[in-house]
């Protein structure tokens, strides 16, 4: 938690962008996993947070800017709860630890919406994510829950969304502690890669770090030897000797923000030629984003030189031929790189990507896409100083698409079908980092980075 003055300050300036209306701030309540009982580890909601800065579960915030006054709503617990949970503070003190000067209990919810509906003015909420959300905002307003995430205020998520994209040098020192963790993350488990050890082993290791330090993992762990698929969670598999392993993971601090890095082990502890052969690429797209990305450029620009540059290097491999310019422009190239080049991170690992990808990641300038591929681009904008972007290029080898674009004849004029048969055994290769934008430039956010040269991975896990 950042000081109470960050708090008071950011509510501020939200008063300012926004200039009038009731803003209501939904906490997040805890999530039964199997029984009601049995939650899963409690996680705030992100802009709660970003605003209200505090932990507890079952809490609104509350910000009235016409009568310029802030409330904090939720029950105290009683002794009943105290007995379980060990002694909370009450609402009114959770409130002015971060400067709110008054407290309600969830009963005056309804009530203070009430008040402002006849007032006339208007409310003002975020998409809810969550289904007792969407029925409590169903109740307040008097709509369908379903309607809820539609009626959420256009207004305050681009409000809310110019706030968070932008990171204060405190967030980044948090994003540097989640670094920090998620680099001995992936060191673990790039050490611990050898035949016959399962995947689930490894990811158990990768686990633990995070969690003894302290934090948790801000997604599930991807962690297979088909880094093919985009989301192989970890099997009782062995690992095999010839084969890759692909770990995309990272840690959440106890404050929420994230780090996401994606690396790829050879089992058997050194690259072959024909992994070599890909591996290459992918690192050069992926250091060619740390050379090109700089404030005032547009992600989909850097997307797409990305697109070029590998679809070049696999023409030299024989597995893309024809026009470069022509193959990407047709979205040949995403037979390979299905996805985007990157995404916004910080409290969210996918950054407010819950507010509506198209209000986080475009705007009036730069449209989301609509073509295989890059329509997975999670953000085209102009990128800005105090950007923190992921940097995540990947070449995969997925055999259902390939027969399903080769029985298409998709595409066939920039692939060569005969050849990339002979790849449907090899997986899938990615490599991320995450990038602070600067105002000159960027720089990769860790104080050390996981190795990623392929000489440096093989000297690393053989040292
Ligand atoms: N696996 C989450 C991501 O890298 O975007
Ligand atoms: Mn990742
Ligand atoms: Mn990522």
């Amino acid at each position: 938690m950042f000081s109470k003055e960050t708090y008071v300050e950011r509510r501020l300036r939200l008063k300012r962008a926004m200039g009038s209306g009731l803003l209501l701030f939904f906490g997040n309540n805890d999530a039964p996993s199997n029984y009601p009982a049995n939650a899963y580890k409690f996680r705030q909601d992100s802009s709660f947070l970003y605003y209200f800065g505090l932990q507890r579960e079952g809490l609104v915030g509350v910000i009235d800017i016409d009568n310029d006054r802030e409330t904090l709503i939720g029950d105290d617990i009683d002794i009943d709860d105290i007995i379980w949970t060990g002694y909370v503070p009450s609402v009114k003190e959770l409130g002015e630890s971060v400067g709110v000067a008054h407290a309600a209990p969830m009963a005056e919810l309804q009530n203070i919406v009430n008040r402002a509906k006849t007032q006339g003015q208007s409310v003002h909420f975020l998409p809810p994510y969550r289904h007792d959300h969407m029925i409590q905002i169903a109740d307040l307003l008097g709509i369908h829950p379903l309607q809820t995430r539609d009626a959420a205020s256009v207004a305050l998520i681009k409000a809310v969304v110019d706030m968070r994209a932008v990171k204060s040098a405190e967030e980044i020192e948090e994003i540097e502690r989640a670094m920090e963790i998620g680099y001995l993350m992936h060191t673990t488990a790039m050490k611990a890669c050898r035949p016959g050890v399962t995947e689930q082993h490894i990811a158990g290791l990768l686990e633990g770090i995070a969690h003894g330090n302290g934090c948790k993992v801000s997604f599930q762990t991807i962690l297979s030897m088909h880094g093919e698929i985009q989301h192989g969670y970890p099997s009782m598999r062995p690992l095999e000797a010839g084969r890759l392993m692909l770990c995309d993971a990272g840690a959440e601090t106890n404050d929420n923000y994230c780090s996401d890095n994606t690396r790829v082990t050879p089992i058997s502890g050194k690259f072959t030629q024909r992994q070599l052969d890909i591996y290459t690429i992918v690192e050069a797209c992926h250091d060619l984003v740390l050379e090109k990305a700089r404030p005032g450029l547009k992600w989909l620009d850097m997307h797409l030189d990305v697109c070029r540059l590998m679809t070049d290097r696999l023409k030299d491999l024989g597995l893309m031929r024809g026009n470069t310019d022509d193959a990407v422009a047709a979205g040949a190239h995403a037979m390979f790189l299905p996805h985007g080049l990157g995404h916004m991170m910080g409290m969210d690992v996918h950054d407010m990507e819950g507010l509506g990808q198209v209000y986080v990641g475009f705007d009036d300038e730069v449209r989301p896409s609509t073509q295989f591929g890059t329509n997975c681009l999670r953000c085209g904008r102009r990128l800005q100083p105090g950007f923190v972007m992921t940097d995540e290029p990947g070449i995969y080898f997925i055999p259902h698409l390939i027969d399903l674009w080769r029985s298409q004849g998709l595409h066939k004029e920039f692939i060569n079908y005969d050849l990339l048969e002979t790849y449907k055994d090899f997986g899938g290769i990615r490599l991320e980092d995450d990038i602070l934008i600067t105002d000159d430039g960027n720089r990769v956010l860790g104080k050390q980075i996981i190795p990623y040269h392929p000489a440096d991975v093989e000297e690393f896990i053989n040292a």
